[in-house]
């Protein structure tokens, strides 16, 4: 039974970090003329209703989205990013934020496709209901980590696969180091996003270390947090780690975390940073 729904924490603080960063990355594939496919392996329910009373328990869209979709002052990268949310918002009032499956499918191009999964069947079944007609897009109910032996390499030799788990089983972190080694032996070329938050610092060390020694090379790792590290309460911050960044993302991210972080860290608290955790 999965008891982690993310409309509870939908348009967050992590997801304007996770989805700008994921924007970016589609828009770095899509420079080059031939088609890629973007893998997602925990998809939730593709887009969300902000005024459902989920969303609403804690409204952590507030300290998220909402302090960033209408600023004027963005540096260029973010645009993908926020010209999507305000699309999904035309009439200039935020109610619908989307999640990584729209906010893909909005940025590929004719001839590119995209494969999700989703585990739980309730949210599977929505994301299902989302792209039943469009023949782009392939929904998988079931375990995203699973799917990439399925998945990978895509038939165009070129793409992007986000791993975006809810962490909510014990094992996870070598799960995700064991399911990264096996996907980069079948896609070395692959470029993966692999989001995770950060909670106890000695378990995220743990993970990071174990990714380097692995010996797979191009690690990228982007951080943005909101709370100090001895912070216990609520989520202080999370990160991503990149493997095979396009050709300017890590300028990029650069920019957007420098430009993001005092616009969502309003006491001036945590921090933001983009360093290779294991260079070419
Ligand atoms: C953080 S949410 C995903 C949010 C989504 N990527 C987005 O950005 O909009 C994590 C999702 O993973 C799902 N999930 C949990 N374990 C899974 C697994 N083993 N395989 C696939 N999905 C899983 C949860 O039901 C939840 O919907």
């Amino acid at each position: 039974m999965l008891a982690y729904r993310h409309l509870f924490h939908a348009g967050n603080f992590a997801d304007v970090f996770k989805h700008a960063m994921l924007a970016r990355l589609l828009v770095g594939l899509a420079r080059k003329g031939t088609p890629f496919c973007y893998v997602d392996t925990h998809s939730g329910i593709g887009r969300y209703d902000l005024s459902h009373p989920w969303a609403h328990k804690n409204a952590e869209f507030r300290e998220g989205i909402e302090r960033v979709w209408m600023r004027t002052d963005a540096p260029e990268p973010f645009a993908p990013y926020l010209d999507r949310v305000r699309a999904f918002n035309p009439d200039g009032h935020l109610r619908f934020y989307p999640g990584s499956p729209c906010l893909a499918r909005a940025l590929l191009r004719p001839g590119d496709r995209m494969v999700l999964s989703e585990l739980n069947k309730e949210d599977c079944a929505r994301l299902h209901s989302l792209f039943e007609h469009d023949g782009t897009v392939t929904v998988r109910c079931m375990d995203g980590l699973q799917s990439l032996k399925a998945h990978l390499p895509p038939k165009e030799r070129r793409g992007l696969v986000l791993v975006d788990s809810s962490f909510d089983r014990a094992g996870e972190y070598a799960r995700l180091v064991e399911a990264l080694v096996d996907a980069h032996r079948r896609f070395a070329t692959g470029v993966y996003a692999i989001w995770y938050p950060l909670m106890a610092p000695a378990a995220t060390r743990a993970f990071e270390r174990r990714v380097f020694a692995t010996g797979i090379r191009k690690v990228l790792r982007a951080e943005l947090s909101v709370r100090p590290e001895r912070w216990t309460g609520s989520l202080r911050g999370s990160a991503m780690l990149i493997v095979n960044p396009p050709f300017g993302f890590e300028r990029e991210a650069h920019e957007m975390l420098a430009w993001l972080w005092p616009v969502l860290a309003k006491e001036g608290q945590g921090g933001q940073s983009v360093r290779w955790l294991v260079p070419e």
